[in-house]
């Protein structure tokens, strides 16, 4: 099949496209390279940088390439910077999908998976509880308001002009590439401190000392999987890409060390703006089997003693 991946260069949708080539599809990437990197590309993936905003080249590039399946990874990923900027947040993850849809329409692109965020769209998940996509929504940063309304143009695009998709509410994604600036960021900062021999921050969930928020962190590998079944058409609807278990801040950093085998020093850092104490989600069903949490982190961390730009 000839599938479209945009954000391509960057830590998921790098991922996406390895196992899409290695599954023997015909790969383009767009990428604007803003946080994606050409080093993360496949050599066998045609590669266009085309920033999402510039519509005439997104239309041009879906005509040229005509793709069957699009999926959607590219996007203004940091949920400080939609806080901060949110226009441009809206520009590339509003405006940007849009130009996006309106050259599949018109096209003919025959389905398209949409990357959105569970992490970030229900909002605090209470003690006990696991948020699943029957919940109302709460987005409360300016990047979950972008994901949310594209999933509700999609609905509009379906119902409008029948156009099939997928919405795939990641939860904290981690693994190997992974910049330490995205959403998840946390596993990421800290195999690169743990190994440069640097301290590390648990920022408090409540109280400075804390075990710090709970998050509920999936492997890069298990979100590829879900992507995979989506594009080829087997995964449809609205759908939590988890693990359904919730981990301290302080987990992570005891996975890693445990990995990594050094003896670090830990801060005590203070509760964060705006952070969530707690998220964790209800992992769809079709998932199967996924990475448990010790070994995505080890596989994690000796990816990172393996980066030369890592350390
Ligand atoms: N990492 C997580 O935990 C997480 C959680 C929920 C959702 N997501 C979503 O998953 C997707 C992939 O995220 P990631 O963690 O791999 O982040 P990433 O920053 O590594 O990937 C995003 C990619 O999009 C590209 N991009 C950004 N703006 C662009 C523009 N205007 N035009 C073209 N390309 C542009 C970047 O260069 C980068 O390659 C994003 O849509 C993100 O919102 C990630």
């Amino acid at each position: 099949m000839k599938v479209l991946v945009t954000g391509g260069a960057g830590f998921i949708g790098s991922h996406i496209v390895d196992a899409l080539l290695a599954r023997g599809h015909e790969v383009a990437v767009l990428d604007d390279l803003s946080t994606g990197r050409r080093r993360n590309l496949a050599a066998e993936a045609i590669f266009e940088e085309i920033d999402l905003r510039d519509r005439s080249r997104v239309h041009e590039l879906i005509a040229r390439f005509r793709p069957e399946v699009v999926c959607h990874q590219a996007a203004q990923t940091s949920v400080s910077v939609s806080t901060r900027e949110p226009v441009r947040d809206a520009e590339v993850n509003i405006v940007g999908s849009l130009h996006l849809l309106d050259a599949c329409v018109r096209h003919g692109v025959g389905r398209v998976v949409f990357a959105s965020t569970g992490g970030a769209i229900y909002g605090e998940v209470p003690e006990g509880e696991r948020a699943t996509p029957a919940w109302e929504p709460k987005p409360l940063s300016p990047y979950a308001c972008a994901k949310l309304s594209v999933e509700r143009y999609l609905d509009a695009y379906r119902s409008e002009h029948g156009l099939v998709s997928t919405v795939l509410r990641y939860a904290n994604v981690y693994g190997p590439r992974q910049d330490p600036h995205g959403e998840a960021g946390v596993v990421a900062i800290f195999a690169q401190r743990l190994i440069a021999g640097r301290p590390i921050r648990i920022n408090a969930r409540r109280e400075p000392g804390d075990d710090g928020c709970v998050r509920d962190y999936v492997y890069v590998d298990d979100v590829v999987r879900a992507n995979v079944e989506a594009v080829e058409g087997r995964l449809t609807g609205t759908v939590n890409v988890a693990t359904g278990v919730p981990s301290t801040t302080r987990q992570i950093a005891e996975g890693l060390v445990a990995a990594l085998g050094v003896t670090p020093t830990v801060e005590a850092g203070p509760r964060r703006a705006g952070d969530l104490e707690r998220s964790v989600l209800e992992p769809d069903p079709s998932l199967g089997e996924r990475m448990p949490l010790g070994e995505g982190l080890a596989r994690t961390a000796a990816w990172f003693e393996g980066d030369a730009g890592g350390a």
